[in-house]
């Protein structure tokens, strides 16, 4: 039900209008000064006010903004003397919704009420759809593809991080998207008009990453013949994405640690203290917890580095996302090779579903490019699919592999002792034999799973 709000001093005019609302089916709420209206707007949240303009405690326009701000959707209707048309236009302008002079017109009253409601719930339903909108707007930047919900979590997460200054870790198995994700941090950041400096910790040779990372001065060692800035320095007032964070010596762990407590470091072979302003995303796919306890990974470290962490899921855990990712591919591999390619077949679809993706979105890329380079149509078919995909293990066996274990154990057992059954013209004691087991122990089986 409705409630509309009455404020109004005139106690006659108060009870008048509110008996008559009520009897319409309105729920009302009372309140002869305008500081008691206020509180009712609060407490209550009507769907409509109606206002006396000329109250004791408050001039008009004064509650009328009042209550604008409280409840910016509710249209609020003014009741004025006869007469006071200039404060009525007044009041409009200032964002009421409708005025009606004194004597009231009691059907007039009804008629502007329930257009007021109907125009609010339009207005609440549109807020709504673009509050969804914009939503929606962030959840798929154009190249970053999260149709299932695990990665729309991630993605939600991101958006939440992005634009304070903590550091980022990210984690997930090789090719699941983190520099991607490191990408789209940076993006959102307010440091997105400062660089983004990349560096892959496990590509740089050992002795080299510190001078890389740091810098080092003329003289420091041979081959230096002058002095270079660090990518640290180059990241200034940006972002550094320390990829394969994973692979880094532990020594220089200890410099990096140092730069994300203080802010400062020195150049190799140097001893001024150079200040930094830079905001880090490390990533990596190996267990740095595990490392730490094989004592590869400084502890403190790992903890200053955890401080928010995300986690992207392997695509056979968001199944979701292989066929759009796919689309995406081949839209992007289409134009790159000039070909007007429109979609999947369903049975090569199949195969790309049952398979687990060792590699995830970058192995599904490279499986993309490879489809639209064979493709002869305007659709990809199983056999431009490589040939692992083709040939792999049934999809039943492939289920097995992906069911909690187990279920896994049951379907398997029930897979098993129904061939052996088969093959046995369903004499028992023989398909016990074929199985290796007791007659007595497949007679409890076949009662446990049901096969009966
Ligand atoms: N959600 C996604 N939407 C679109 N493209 C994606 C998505 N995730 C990953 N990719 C693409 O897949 C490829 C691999 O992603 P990326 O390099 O970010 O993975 P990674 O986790 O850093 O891999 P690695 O551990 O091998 O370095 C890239 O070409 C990237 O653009
Ligand atoms: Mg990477």
């Amino acid at each position: 039900m409705d409630k509309i709000l009455i404020i109004e001093d005139d106690l006659d005019q108060l009870s008048i209008l509110s008996q008559y609302l009520k009897q319409k089916k309105w729920q009302v709420e009372q309140a002869n000064t305008a500081s008691k209206g206020i509180d009712l707007a609060k407490s209550t949240n009507p769907d409509m006010v109606l206002m006396d303009y000329k109250l004791p405690d408050l001039d008009g326009s004064e509650l009328l903004s009042r209550l604008k701000e409280i409840l910016p959707l509710t249209p609020i209707i003014i009741i004025t003397a006869f007469g006071s048309i200039e404060m009525a236009v007044s009041a409009l302008k200032q964002g009421a919704y409708h005025y009606l002079t004194k004597p009231i017109n009691l059907d007039e009253l009804t008629v502007l009420i329930e257009r007021g409601l109907k125009t609010k719930k339009l207005e609440e339903e549109v807020k709504k759809l673009k509050a969804k909108l914009n939503e929606e707007k962030f959840s798929t930047p154009p190249n970053i593809i999260a149709q299932s919900e695990k990665m729309k979590q991630v993605l939600v997460l991101v958006q939440k991080v992005a634009t304070t200054e903590a550091t980022v870790l990210i984690l997930g198995e090789s090719g699941t998207g983190k520099e991607i994700i490191a990408e789209l941090i940076h993006t959102l950041s307010l440091r997105n008009n400062q660089p983004l400096i990349k560096v892959n910790c496990a590509a740089i040779p050992k002795g080299l990453l510190e001078s890389e990372l740091f810098g080092h001065e003329k003289g420091a060692f041979t081959g230096a013949v002058k002095s270079k800035p660090g990518l640290f320095e180059l990241a200034n007032k940006g972002t550094i994405f320390l990829d394969e964070i994973g692979d880094m010596d532990i020594e220089l762990q200890a410099k990096l640690l140092r730069v994300l407590q203080n802010n400062s470091f020195t150049r190799v072979g140097g001893v001024k203290e150079i200040k930094v302003d830079v905001r880090v995303i490390a990533a990596t796919n190996k267990n740095l917890e595990q490392l730490v306890q094989e004592q590869k990974f400084r502890e403190d470290l790992f903890w200053r580095l955890n401080v928010f962490s995300l986690t992207i899921p392997p695509l056979r855990e968001r199944k979701e996302d292989i066929e759009p990712l796919f689309t995406h591919f081949i839209d992007k591999f289409g134009q790159k090779y000039q070909k007007n390619i429109q979609g999947i077949s369903r049975k090569a679809l199949e195969l790309l579903l049952t398979y687990e993706f060792p590699g995830n979105v970058r192995e599904l890329e490279n499986i993309a490019e490879r489809a639209v380079i064979l493709a002869e149509g305007d659709k990809i078919l199983p056999q431009d699919l490589p040939p692992y995909l083709q040939n792999k293990p049934s999809s039943s066996l492939n289920k097995l592999m992906t069911l909690p274990l187990p279920k896994a154990l049951d379907e398997l057992e029930k897979y098993r002792i129904t061939e052996a059954l088969k093959l046995s013209h369903g004499i028992q004691t023989k398909a016990a034999e074929l199985l290796g087991i007791s007659e007595r122990t497949l007679r409890y089986k076949l009662n446990k799973l049901g096969l009966k």
